[in-house]
């Protein structure tokens, strides 16, 4: 439903693409990232996207991404032609670099051992463009079986490793290079150096991609699809929904209506902050609809997490719709819809790529009431989107804000969600975050306080008590998919438990979540 209005060109961008190309990588994310950080912009496409729909997108170079198959066995998936006779420069990664061997007529064979991890990396051709600026020796991070056992016509080797004679090679008459390491991963120390330069000197790709010129085309953009119509978004608190109303704002002004839903879940004074946030600072147009009663009662008695998550979604769209609908003359509906979540519903199918959370958002509902979607972030990745809510001038509350599920404290609460249990959560959450934002540096990516349905005995002044174990969860990650609990300092750990003890009434004990996602969750539900 949301393909359907997506375009095949997106007019934001306006400048020369880097085409990655999937081989089934897992780091493909990763690189698309890599070369935005190099102000180049770049989109992953399947490896078997027709060239029609390439050449929309004014394609600049190509990168060819790793893959978990051997590109000699039978069904691998193959490069195009198109690709080679388009004359663009191209850089093949790992599998990328192996079946543009192959396909250059060079030799692939399959190997007996892996060589994976670290290793040293020896450039022997110091004068070749891709090494420019990188050290004779230095450390690339490799994660292979097959190799490139003999080069085809034109090609030259460039480095090699201990157990890789052939780690990089490239046809610098064609602008075409192979690495056989991931730049992309930051354990290779030149690995942006190395892009850099396939970008900039062998690409010669002039133009930046900057969100500032990104902003003023995703507004004319905006105006242009949306001419004279009415537009609603919900607004969440989320730095996604908050930079996509900013924009269409920008865009349409007051033809905008953002409804905020205060489903009762938000944290200690964040409903107000929200509201105070997007009304007087950012002068939208701000429906608030306080529904915390209406929640409360449809959760009674629930403690089946995913239970709780379909009630908060049927009662957030039902009153999102009673709202929208009262106002006349809505055809359009923002989503803060971001490109990972683009390529995940592109590449569904393809073996690349791990599944991605479902999202709390307002989907089923643009059909239900014949709305288009505008998703004017549906080409950023989430680094980018802050990047861009700064430049719009959001505060740094918003921008900076950490991730929080759309259930809300609602998969926090362990057990039966009650006003009661939910104070008691609000504020032990508060003295959590003041402690750690005070204490902990760098701070962590995502800290909170969880209500576990525990209760434990302990001994308060004379007497004993028998009273709630909050848990508290800190953690690093880049993206949430996989993360470390961090290391906070025992002396934050200590006030924190000392806090919440003495100032929120009905806890006796603290604890510390020590595991890491995997095998464990961020959140605990
Ligand atoms: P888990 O618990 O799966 O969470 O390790 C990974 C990240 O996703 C956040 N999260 C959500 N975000 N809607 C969201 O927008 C949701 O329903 C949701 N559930 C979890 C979680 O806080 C963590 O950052």
């Amino acid at each position: 439903m949301q393909q359907a209005t997506r375009e095949a060109t997106p007019a934001a961008v306006g400048a020369e693409t880097v085409i990655i190309l999937d081989f089934g990588a897992q780091y493909a994310q990763l690189i698309a990232r890599r070369v935005r950080e190099a102000h180049v912009y770049s989109e992953i496409l399947p490896f078997d996207t027709p060239w029609a729909e390439i050449e929309t997108r004014k394609p600049g170079a190509f990168i060819l991404t790793g893959g978990p198959e051997s590109c000699i066995a039978p069904g691998a998936p193959h490069l195009p032609k198109e690709i080679l006779e388009s004359g663009k420069p191209i850089l093949g990664i790992c599998y990328g670099m192996q079946e543009l061997a192959r396909i250059c007529g060079g030799r692939v064979s399959p190997g007996t051992t892996s060589e994976y991890g670290k290793a040293d990396l020896k450039v022997k051709a110091a004068d070749s463009q891709l090494f420019d600026g990188v050290s004779d020796l230095t450390q690339a991070w490799m994660s292979h079986t097959d190799t490139v056992t003999e080069l085809p016509a034109g090609f030259v080797p460039l480095a090699s490793t201990a157990h890789c004679a052939l780690a990089a090679v490239g046809d610098p008459e064609r602008r075409i290079y192979g690495v056989q390491f991931h730049p992309e991963v930051m354990h290779t120390t030149a690995g942006r150096v190395v892009l850099d330069n396939f970008l900039r000197r062998i690409a010669g790709l002039r133009d930046r991609w900057e969100m500032s010129s990104f902003a003023t085309r995703a507004i004319a953009e905006i105006r242009q699809q949306v001419g004279d119509a009415r537009v609603i978004c919900a607004l969440s608190g989320g730095v996604d929904s908050a930079v996509a109303a900013t924009l269409v704002s920008r865009a349409i002004g007051d033809r905008l209506t953002c409804i905020f839903v205060d489903h009762g879940l938000l944290r200690e004074r964040e409903a107000e902050e929200v509201v105070e946030a997007f009304r007087d600072v950012m002068h939208l147009d701000v429906i608030a609809v306080d529904a915390r009663t209406r929640f409360l009662e449809a959760l009674s008695g629930v403690s089946d997490p995913e239970e709780k998550r379909k009630i908060i979604g049927r009662e957030f769209i039902a009153v999102f719709e009673e709202r929208a609908r009262a106002i006349p003359g809505v055809e359009f509906l923002v989503q803060g819809t971001l490109y990972p979540d683009v390529i995940e519903s592109k590449t569904a199918g393809s073996k690349s790529g791990a599944k991605i959370k479902t999202h709390h958002n307002v989907g089923g509902l643009p059909d239900r009431m014949a709305l288009r979607l505008v998703e004017p972030l549906r080409l950023l990745f989430k680094d980018e989107v802050r990047a861009l809510g700064r430049e719009l001038g959001l505060p740094e509350t918003i921008v900076g804000r950490q991730p929080f599920p759309g259930p809300g404290l609602a998969v926090r609460v362990l057990g039966a969600i009650t006003e009661e249990r939910l104070t008691v959560l609000r504020r032990a959450d508060a003295i959590a975050r003041e402690e750690i934002q005070r204490g902990a540096s760098p701070e962590p990516w995502q800290y909170f306080a969880v209500l576990t349905p525990i209760q434990s005995v302990g001994v308060m002044g004379d007497g004993r008590t028998y009273a709630d174990l909050i848990a508290i969860r800190a953690v690093t990650s880049d993206d949430g998919m996989t993360a470390d609990w961090a290391r906070l300092p025992y002396e934050v750990l200590q006030k924190i438990s000392t806090r919440i003890v003495n100032e929120v009434p009905g806890v006796n004990r603290v604890v510390y979540d020590i595991t890491s996602k995997p095998p464990a969750t961020i959140e605990w539900e």
